[in-house]
């Protein structure tokens, strides 16, 4: 068994606890001791990096609309709490998240969504975001051109290539960790070695990936995975 394990990613903040990509699941996540924090950005029709998963406000927010198509300004009067029981929450810029990573010294991984309208806009203005703040970042995307694209940006900033389904070759000199999900992980746990594995909650899937030294695992469950890390439970252990 690997002696260290793996760090804890707040996968879009605490999210099983609160609210995805608000203030409130990263606060959260901080409290419960997660190594670093996990978002997905996207750009605004006038061009702000926000943190939001889907193309669309539809499902976490009381507004609809594509995020590309609206200002910031739109997206603001927007709540972004209700629709998972929380407290009323204002869509996330990167700008706050990078702050508050760095404020606490954490690693902030960044995932670009793709495919997008604008194409690379997103990388470049993530690469110039990231000039703004003296933060550990990671920059990750399923894209293997937005991977490659960002590198050659920054090539000092560490990459994540995800993916979902099996590589028919070997991982791109430009992505520094392969980023295969966790049910990729179950069928080759080969693939775990030195990984930043998603999305991990399941305490069969933890200790798998304890088990097969896996580097990074994004988990919505931060405080309750770091349990399980620390105390070396089995699955059937509660
Ligand atoms: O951390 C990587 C993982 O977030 C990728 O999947 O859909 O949750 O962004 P998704
Ligand atoms: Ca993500």
């Amino acid at each position: 068994m690997p002696d260290v394990s793996p760090e804890v990613v707040a996968h879009r903040g605490a999210s099983a606890l609160r609210p995805e990509h608000t203030l409130a699941a990263y606060e959260l996540a901080l409290r419960q001791g997660a190594d670093g924090l996990e978002c997905d950005v996207r750009l605004t029709r006038d061009d702000h990096l926000v943190c939001v998963h889907d193309r669309t406000i539809d499902r976490t927010s009381g507004g609809t609309g594509a995020v590309g198509a609206m200002t910031l300004e739109q997206l603001r009067r927007h709540d972004f709490g209700a629709w998972h029981g929380g407290e009323p929450a204002e869509v996330l810029t990167l700008d706050v998240l990078l702050g508050l990573a760095a404020d606490h010294g954490k690693r902030l991984f960044v995932e670009t969504k793709h495919p997008v309208r604008g194409g690379g806009r997103v990388e470049r203005r993530l690469a110039e975001a990231l000039a703004g703040h003296r933060v550990d970042a990671v920059m990750m995307s399923f894209s293997v051109l937005a991977v490659h694209r960002f590198k050659r940006l920054r090539p000092d900033v560490p990459t994540v290539l995800l993916y979902d389904r099996l590589w028919p070759r070997t991982k791109p000199r430009f992505a520094d960790y392969a980023g295969p999900g966790v049910h990729l992980l179950r069928r080759h746990p080969g693939l775990g070695a030195g990984a930043y594995v998603w999305t991990v909650d399941d305490p069969a899937d933890v200790a798998l990936c304890r088990e097969r030294g896996v580097r990074f695992l994004a988990t919505n469950n931060p405080e309750e995975t770091r349990r399980r890390l620390a105390d070396n439970l089995t699955p059937d252990q509660p």
